[in-house]
């Protein structure tokens, strides 16, 4: 195991009727700017809930955060919260409206243009933020990340900053997702999971079995989900093993993965496919491409998540990885490029933006254009 430092700041309050409680996370004479989606939270009822729970604070509301937040539209938000004064942020929403406003936070007390702290990449200086959270899939409910996008130029980065001081988690609130919202959930809780697992073997037992234990509730609630997504515990379990599944509890002293998201995020940049249906075509095709690298995890993690304990260790990975692309088929998703009308001139694209940012992902960061390139044919 590799030596690490732990910290994780956010407070969760999860369960039935707990955005009542949101007064009491909010300091009294806060003045507040809430940021939105594009409205699922009226239909829902969740708006309601919120602005009732805040009665006597001072506020503002900032609608549209787009899914991808695009930094077109959150520099809006900036000057709003410039023009408001404002010095807490409460984001009500799925990932992309947490997201969106974790860049909001850090552009508020910078005077220059939010889009140098993206591509930055990091921001230690923010305004506090708590999230209220609808739709199970990113963790950023309680982690420090964000994904930013700028239409203009079609790209897409990570940005770091801090974590949310609370989250509250009600999964009563998921309730009205779409279906495929739902499946893309499952997707991106599955795709953290194992971008933090599926590496080295033996670098740690513990956290190992944690992720195994993520990988095999997924297994398990998917299907049940699938039938019935209003079933209030299946979508608490769904919920709680997202947050888990990237909040920094399963990467402790072990190497992460991470090149299914970094090419993924390119496809998304591209083409504007929603971010979880990206990662189901590509795991399989990262896990195809690097089978002979990942053998042994494969192995290990075909016979604990998926009970594969017959052939010799090549027929055994090989059988993983299938039961994988599976897996996300059965959810609802597709798990080809020509699926998402995505061909080889997407390919070439990929290859080149990686060669001239001159990057390369993965735990072996051997991921490089040529790689990805690989990758991504062998999703055709
Ligand atoms: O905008 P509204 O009207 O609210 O509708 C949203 C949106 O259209 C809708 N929705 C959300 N909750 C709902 C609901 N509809 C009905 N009932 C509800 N309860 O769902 C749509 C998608 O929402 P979005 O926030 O975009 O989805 P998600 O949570 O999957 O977030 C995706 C974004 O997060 C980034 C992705 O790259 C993408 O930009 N990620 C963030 C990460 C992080 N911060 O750590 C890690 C992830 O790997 C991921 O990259
Ligand atoms: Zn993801």
């Amino acid at each position: 195991m590799n030596n690490f430092s732990f910290q994780n700041t956010t407070r969760l309050i999860f369960g039935k009727g707990t955005i009542a409680k949101l007064s009491k996370q909010i300091p009294s004479g806060k003045r507040i700017l809430i940021t939105f989606g594009g409205g699922s939270v009226k239909k829902n009822g969740v708006y309601d809930q919120v602005i009732t729970a805040l009665k006597g604070y001072e506020v503002t509301e900032f609608w549209g955060i787009e899914p991808n937040p695009s930094i077109e539209t959150l520099r809006k938000a900036i000057d709003l919260g410039k023009e408001k004064n404002v010095d807490f942020l409460l984001a009500v929403g799925g990932g992309s409206v947490i997201d969106g406003t974790k860049l909001i936070s850090a552009g508020l007390l910078y005077e220059g243009d939010a889009w140098d702290l993206v591509k930055k990449g990091y921001s230690a200086e923010t305004v506090p933020l708590g999230t209220v959270l609808t739709l199970p899939a990113t963790g950023s409910e309680m982690n420090s990340g964000a994904v930013i996008s700028r239409h203009e130029t079609k790209e897409k980065y990570p940005f770091y900053s801090n974590f949310p001081q609370f989250s509250i988690l009600d999964p009563e609130t998921t309730f009205t997702l779409p279906d495929f919202q739902v499946a893309c959930g499952l997707a991106d809780t599955f795709v953290h999971v194992m971008e933090q697992y599926m590496t080295t073997p033996g670098q740690s037992r513990v956290m190992d079995r944690w992720a195994e234990g993520l990988l095999s509730t997924l297994v398990e609630i998917a299907p049940k989900i699938k039938e019935d997504k209003t079933n209030y515990d299946l979508m608490a379990d769904f919920m709680l093993t997202a947050t888990m599944a990237l909040n920094d509890f399963i990467s402790m002293g072990v190497t992460s993965d991470w090149a299914t998201h970094m090419i993924g995020h390119e496809l998304t940049a591209l083409h504007g496919i929603t971010h979880g249906q990206t990662l189901a075509i590509l795991l399989p095709g990262t896990l195809r491409v690097l089978m002979e690298q990942k053998k042994e995890k494969l192995v290990q993690y075909g016979e604990r998540v998926w009970d594969i304990s017959i052939g010799n260790m090549s027929d055994n990975a090989d059988l993983a990885i299938r039961k994988t692309e599976e897996f996300f088929r059965n959810i609802g998703l597709a798990t080809r490029l020509g699926e998402v009308n995505v061909g080889e001139d997407t390919i070439v694209e990929i290859e080149r933006r990686f060669n001239e940012r001159n990057v390369a992902f993965g735990e072996g960061r051997n991921v490089d254009g040529a790689m990805a390139a690989k990758i991504l044919r062998s999703c055709l």
